[in-house]
């Protein structure tokens, strides 16, 4: 008696091969242009979302350049737009304020210090807001917007610490994850509205954030130089820099490879 598929047969709702490989050479291979698209950026009146807002301005899109005071954005050419996006009467507004966005990149970031044990319970929670409730609120409210075009893509600014965590700043880490758990539901969510979503993955960069990392950093101008060529290459993860290349091969491995002092 047939109890399931036969193995021969091929299922219905098994990709095919033909599938997978348009599915994959969509992946890599659709590109996008960012002259001539609107973006929205969050956070950046400074660190790494102004560079991203001065470059995509210096690539030919119109900038909106988004932040919990707009007065403190102080890039010529762009359109600064008060946006906190841990508040939705704000986000709301934003979204109601803005027109015609194509590329929004999710990038406002906080960043507590805060130790999932002994940390603040408040600051556990900002990280969380800002990081997973912001940025899901954020691609929420823009969502119509973005589907109005024909091609339309998300940027979640993520970091290597989406994949390991530190326990100094567990909560920061926590939250990362939890943003790169929604990056991945959301790129499956939002591609029937031909809405593409990357990721970026990178480790310590120059900026606020990370004042007080002794170890080197990256020059937050050469990161965002390598998103935008990755949301112009149409790649759906960006991985921008030897220590998260090294994180990501070294998943496989599981607790062992990641955390060989507790495994
Ligand atoms: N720096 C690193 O080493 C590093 C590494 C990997 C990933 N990242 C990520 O990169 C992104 C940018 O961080 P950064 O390094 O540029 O840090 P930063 O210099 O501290 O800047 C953080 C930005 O986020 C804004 N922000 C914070 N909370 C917000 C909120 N509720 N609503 C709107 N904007 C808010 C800040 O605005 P205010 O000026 O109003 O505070 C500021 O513009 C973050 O997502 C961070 O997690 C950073």
């Amino acid at each position: 008696m047939k109890t399931g598929p036969d193995e021969h047969e091929p299922d219905e709702h098994e990709p095919d091969e033909d599938d997978l490989t348009n599915t994959s050479l969509m992946e890599r291979t659709s590109p996008m242009e960012i002259t001539g698209k609107t973006a929205l950026v969050t956070g950046a009146n400074r660190g790494f979302g102004r560079h991203l807002a001065a470059q995509l301005r210096d690539r030919g899109a119109t900038v909106y350049a988004a932040a919990r005071n707009p007065a403190a954005v102080d890039l010529a050419g762009v359109t600064p737009i008060a946006l906190d996006v841990t508040d939705p009467a704000s986000v709301a507004a934003a979204a109601a304020a803005t027109r015609d966005v194509a590329i929004l990149i999710n990038n406002a970031g906080s960043g507590t210090g805060a130790s999932l044990l002994t940390g603040d319970l408040a600051d556990i929670r900002l990280e969380m807001d800002t990081h997973f409730h912001g940025t899901l609120a954020v691609t929420r409210a823009f969502a119509p917007q973005l589907a109005e075009h024909e091609q339309s893509a998300i940027l979640n600014v993520l970091s290597v610490l989406s994949w390991v965590s530190l326990p100094n700043i567990s909560a920061y880490c926590a939250a990362k994850a939890a943003e790169w758990s929604l990056t991945n539901a959301l790129r499956a969510e939002l591609a029937p509205q031909g809405t593409r979503v990357a990721s970026l993955h990178v480790g310590y960069m120059d900026t606020d954030l990370a004042r007080h990392v002794t170890e080197p950093k990256s020059d937050p101008a050469d990161i965002a130089r390598i998103a935008l060529d990755g949301i112009e290459a149409g790649e759906a993860e960006i991985v921008a820099d030897e220590i998260s290349k090294q994180v990501l091969a070294a998943l496989s491995a599981g607790v062992r490879g990641l955390y060989p002092q507790v495994a």
